[in-house]
């Protein structure tokens, strides 16, 4: 394995592209055990929970993996109102939430004074606030910034250019560049990530996708594999594999030693264990899902999504049991990046 044996844990990795494609080949078993180090000694044992809530899946865009795309007519639209969504967080912070994430699809319906009305109602609460609603402008991120909001999450999806214009018809990939570099000079905390095993995507373009999150210096990174959802055009697609998915977490890991990095829910649908497994191999997130059963359900990206009824309490309880088991606890701070 490239130079691990002499890597002290508290190092950070300058890895070069050979040396990550060699560790992607690998078991992964040398290199899980070396990002679980690197972790610990880093960001420490502490979890950060983000609440996360679904606030909207109706879609602009027409991503091909994805199950809230434009032309899926089988898609339940839902748009949570402003009350519904400020009752969440407000039962989210009662419970000890210290970072609520808003998610939609890219909807034109949650104009800008909508979302500054949102942003600065949640942000009277003790509470930090991440939003993911997909491309704006600088004016818009600035204006975000400017109400309340401290971090924004936008995934990269894949560095590879002509992998991200088969996937992503009518978007461009300069104007993601952009508004990733738009996030950073609006003065967000700024979280990207990838999607592992997409129809023709190389190891060497994950590698890249690891470097590019180390070249923007992303203060979040959240990572998974894709999974085939019916009612999309890579319906017969098969799914990335989680191994695959870990070690390529595990390594952003290596090279991004303290930001902050979920055990993504894709990880968990495609094993139950999957978030346990992430939190071993480099991972210091999770993102428990706090949106009403029934529109959670219809904020399907892809099927077997982990879909608890549990009360919000309940959710918090039975995670800091099951952290409790691997020697981990659940953090009581806002969580941004150390
Ligand atoms: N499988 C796995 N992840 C998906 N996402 C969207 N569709 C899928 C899928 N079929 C991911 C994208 C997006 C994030 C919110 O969900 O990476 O950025």
């Amino acid at each position: 394995m490239p130079h691990s044996q002499n890597l002290k844990a508290s190092q950070t990795m300058d890895l070069s592209k050979k040396e990550i494609i060699e560790y992607l080949q690998s078991d992964g078993e040398e290199l899980f055990q070396l990002a679980d180090g690197v972790r610990k000694e880093n960001v420490g044992s502490e979890v950060h929970l983000r609440g996360l809530i679904e606030f909207s899946n109706h879609c602009k865009q027409n991503c091909l993996y994805c199950g809230i795309r434009r032309d899926n007519s089988s898609c339940k639209r839902y748009r949570l109102s402003e009350e519904e969504i400020i009752t969440t967080a407000k039962e989210a912070v009662k419970e000890g939430f210290k970072t609520i994430v808003l998610q939609s699809g890219e909807d034109d319906g949650f104009t800008l004074e909508k979302m500054k009305r949102i942003i600065k109602e949640i942000k009277s609460l003790d509470t930090a606030l991440t939003l993911s609603s997909g491309e704006k402008s600088l004016k818009t991120y600035e204006e975000y910034k400017h109400a309340g909001l401290d971090r924004f999450l936008l995934r990269i999806e894949t560095t590879d250019k002509e992998l991200y214009r088969k996937m992503h018809p009518d978007m461009s990939f300069e104007n993601r560049l952009k508004s990733l570099e738009r996030l950073k000079t609006a003065g967000l905390e700024v979280g990207t990530g990838c999607l592992v095993g997409l129809p023709g995507q190389t190891t060497e373009s994950l590698a890249e996708d690891i470097l590019f999150f180390k070249e923007i210096n992303a203060d979040m990174i959240g990572i998974g594999p894709f999974i085939p959802n019916p009612n999309t055009p890579l319906s017969d697609v098969p799914a990335g594999s989680l191994k695959l998915a870990l070690k390529v977490m595990a390594l952003t890991r290596l090279v991004l030693p303290k930001s902050n990095i979920p055990a993504t829910t894709a990880m968990e649908a495609l094993n139950k264990n999957g978030r346990i497994i992430a939190l071993r191999s480099g991972a210091n997130v999770i993102m428990p899902n706090l949106t009403d059963y029934n529109f959670k359900k219809a904020y399907e990206l892809y099927p077997n999504k982990p879909l608890t009824k549990d009360s919000i309490k309940a959710q918090r309880q039975k995670l800091s049991e099951m952290l409790a088991k691997i020697g981990r606890t659940i953090s009581i701070d806002y969580g941004s990046r150390a």
